[in-house]
């Protein structure tokens, strides 16, 4: 048996409303979702699951089909499947809801009746903290299955700055938080151009993206933030790309033309016609472009012939699949490590031999609020403090993206991730909480 008290998992997120697993069976699936004012649940519909929503606590409004609902505390609602549905918080009330339906929360909410997932007619959620809104102002195709986005302040404006290499984490209508990287010119500071590749087995929001979005819609942001920064003082540069890995490689490059730095851009895709900006990058000058397409090679990308040697402050940025990244870090092991500079849009398909390594069960201080909790050997960190209650957003759940970020106050961290540089990770004062472990007994974590 397993047993709850919904009471004690009830927790807010300024950023984003919280959602916390409770029954995940095979029969049917059951979440505690807890809103701040004005948060909301985008309107989507289930093709194939009826669903239940019991209201907790506040008081908010629902919208199933053509009709509209104020719903308050004890309110059950019946949300039969392929209806239309979403609920947003009141403004001056939080909202907690527990809903019921058959698994599949995440990949099927956003499923139309056709496969696809819904167009996004609804409002966004309302930006808190230190989020904003961003209008869609251009879409369209740049190469095969990638998707530009331009993105604008709604009614025009400066936007926030950011540094090449950056990325925008931006909160999807149907709930989904993923991270773009931004490529357009850091000195453009009225728009953010973004690309999104179609990725055949992700789990839903490029599918978003390229069925769901239109010109015109409203997009919850957070700041830029920066994992893969430039570093300036180089005196030439080698940029690996592959796939959509040239987003951040674009911005890069930019900077490298305005400060007449040397570059040399690498650029692997399966064929010519799936490498976006392409005819952009060949208008940049003060370097070289290299691309490799798989098809017309005949093989896939080998990174050594261009890794040989260590020129002198030559600062080597990769970003594309991780058997790529792989090759190029095999390939590298001779260079200075500070001078190798990697980002992950993907943990390595092998990961999963990641959680057979020798794991044990340990304790987690929480040292701000006063708990301490036990983690066993077969749950993450993250697993552990969201069914406990302890609010912490999460998106990749693989280590790559950065968002469960939580700072170490006391203990041997044992990275999993492949976010951190190396620097970072010996550092041993911050953790990607949805993989990395204890390396001893106890971990005391900032929270
Ligand atoms: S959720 Fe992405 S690194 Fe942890």
């Amino acid at each position: 048996m397993q047993s709850f008290v919904l009471g004690e998992m009830i927790e807010y997120d300024a950023a984003l409303r919280v959602r916390k697993p409770i029954f995940k069976l095979p029969s049917f699936v059951s979440e505690i979702v807890c809103y701040e004012p004005g948060q909301v649940t985008a309107t989507h519909l289930h093709p194939k699951q009826d669903e239940i929503w019991l209201v907790l606590e506040g008081r908010g409004e629902i919208e199933v089909g053509e009709q509209r609902l104020g719903v308050q505390r004890s309110s059950l609602i019946y949300i039969p499947a392929k209806v239309r549905h979403g609920l947003r918080a009141a403004a001056d009330s939080r909202l907690v809801l527990l809903f019921i339906k058959s698994p599949g929360i995440v990949d099927e909410a956003m499923q139309g009746s056709a496969g696809g997932p819904v167009a996004w007619s609804g409002p966004p959620s309302t930006p808190t903290g230190s989020q904003f809104l961003l209008e869609v102002s251009d879409l369209h195709a740049e190469a095969r299955d990638v998707l530009q986005v331009e993105l604008r302040a709604p009614g025009g404006g400066e936007l926030p700055a950011f540094e090449p290499g950056a990325h925008l984490a931006i909160e999807l209508p149907n709930g989904l938080l993923r991270h773009y990287s931004i490529c357009s010119d850091w000195r453009e500071r009225e728009r953010y151009v973004v690309a999104v590749g179609r990725a055949a087995n992700g789990r839903g929001g490029s599918a978003f993206i390229h069925q769901g979005l239109r010109r015109g819609s409203l997009l919850c942001a957070s700041l830029p933030k920066n994992g893969f920064a430039l570093a300036p003082e180089g005196r030439q540069y080698l940029f690996l790309a592959g796939g959509i890995g040239i987003t951040p490689i674009l911005a890069m490059i930019r900077w490298c033309q305005a400060h007449a730095r040397p570059w040399q851009l690498v650029y692997a895709a399966r064929s010519a016609q799936r490498a976006a900006f392409l005819e952009t990058l060949r208008t940049l000058q003060g370097g070289s472009i290299h691309l490799h397409a798989d098809d017309e090679a005949g093989r896939v990308f080998d990174p050594r012939p261009w890794l040989q040697g260590a020129p002198a402050g030559e600062h080597v940025y990769c970003c594309g699949p991780a058997p790529m990244m792989a090759a190029v870090k095999d390939a590298a092991g001779h260079r200075d490590p500070g001078s190798l500079h990697f980002e992950y849009f993907a943990a390595p398909a092998d990961d999963a031999a990641r959680g057979h390594r020798p794991q044990h069960a340990f304790e987690v201080e929480l040292r701000r609020s006063g708990r301490t909790l036990t983690v066993p050997a077969d749950r993450s960190i993250l697993d552990v403090l969201q069914a406990h209650g302890v609010a912490v957003v999460s998106s990749c759940r693989e280590g790559t993206c950065r968002t469960c970020e939580t700072a170490v106050l006391e203990g041997a961290i044992d990275h999993r991730d492949y976010c951190l540089t190396p620097s970072e990770q010996a550092a041993g004062n911050t953790m990607m909480v949805c993989v990395s472990r204890a390396r001893g007994a106890r971990l005391v974590l900032d929270r």
